[in-house]
């Protein structure tokens, strides 16, 4: 496979951008109907309990179980029926396996925009034909006169929920979704810099400074001063032009994560990995920060 020319081919389809800006509407005001519920549903599926995307380990399922009714279904071809049995239940369980990953990943792909969403998009809809044609593979392996079919419908499957995993490969690793964004940290100062004279941080505001080479996000609230990553873990949005909310908390504006300001730790998704945060003090004037060790480490 091309991957350039498979990548850019999608990137061009205008009908995906425009399928995507209708569905993700859909998705999020979906959750924002259900409150606090909602909320909280959304972030335990985008796995801000897990400090991870939930989706990729959820999609081990159908691809573990998938790849082992191949197995055992090439072994059915080659006369040892008695695996049967085995690769009929695989791909049961690889199809209750892909509802999972089927939510959690719609949940991750609703904060994704432009060309992440097209590929996210695609990716969807690769997987909803492989879980068709494994759906219909099931009901025809009940009938034992159609088990040829059946068996060539998941060979099939398998082979389209493998150009759906390259694609999935490719927005984590291509496009950096589900990474996390400060993953930086050892560039981040270690021993106290000053980053901003005291009396230009004023009450109830937030503003990036430089941290040697790394942005840093402060913000005063109550007469005290926070210091956290400025690049958003979830996709890198710029923290300092979100909102500083009552709480103590900033909210990223590009899709709404928010974290601590405290201690930098999620707060709601979509992201899952917390912010960097900085111990700060105030020396002969200036703002000082260092990057926080968490006790124990
Ligand atoms: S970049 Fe997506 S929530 Fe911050």
């Amino acid at each position: 496979m091309d991957q350039n020319t498979t990548i850019d081919r999608i990137a061009q389809q205008s009908w995906l951008g425009e399928a995507a800006d209708a569905i993700r509407p859909a998705v999020l005001e979906a959750f924002e109907a259900g409150g606090e519920a909602g909320r909280e549903i959304k972030n335990f599926l985008h796995g801000t309990w897990l400090g991870h995307p939930l989706h990729p380990v959820i999609t081990d399922i159908p691809i573990g179980a998938w790849t082992t009714a191949a197995v055992l279904d090439g072994l059915e071809l080659l006369g040892e029926e008695k695996y049967a049995p085995g690769a009929d239940a695989a791909v049961s369980v690889g199809l209750a396996g892909a509802m999972g990953a089927a939510v959690t990943g719609l949940t991750d792909w609703s904060g994704t925009t432009g060309v992440r969403s097209k590929i996210g998009l695609m990716h969807a809809l690769l997987n909803v034909g492989a879980t068709a044609l494994y759906a219909t593979s099931l009901v025809l392996r009940r009938r034992k006169a159609t088990r040829g079919t059946a068996i060539g419908l998941s060979m099939l499957g398998y082979g389209v929920v493998s150009a759906s995993a390259y694609l999935g490969g490719h927005l984590v690793y291509g496009k950096q979704v589900g990474v996390d964004h400060t993953a930086t940290a050892d560039t981040y100062p270690k021993e106290f810099v000053a980053v901003l004279p005291e009396n230009e941080l004023a009450e109830n505001t937030m503003r990036r400074v430089e941290a040697g080479e790394v942005p840093v996000l402060l913000a005063r609230k109550n007469g005290e001063i926070f210091a956290i990553a400025h690049t958003c873990s979830h996709l890198g949005g710029p923290l300092s032009e979100g909102r500083l909310l009552d709480d103590g908390s900033v909210q990223c504006p590009w899709h709404g994560s928010v974290f601590s300001l405290k201690d930098g730790s999620v707060q709601s998704g979509p992201a899952t990995e917390p912010q960097p945060s900085f111990d700060v003090r105030v020396n002969a004037g200036q703002i000082e920060v260092r990057l926080h060790k968490p006790e124990g480490r």
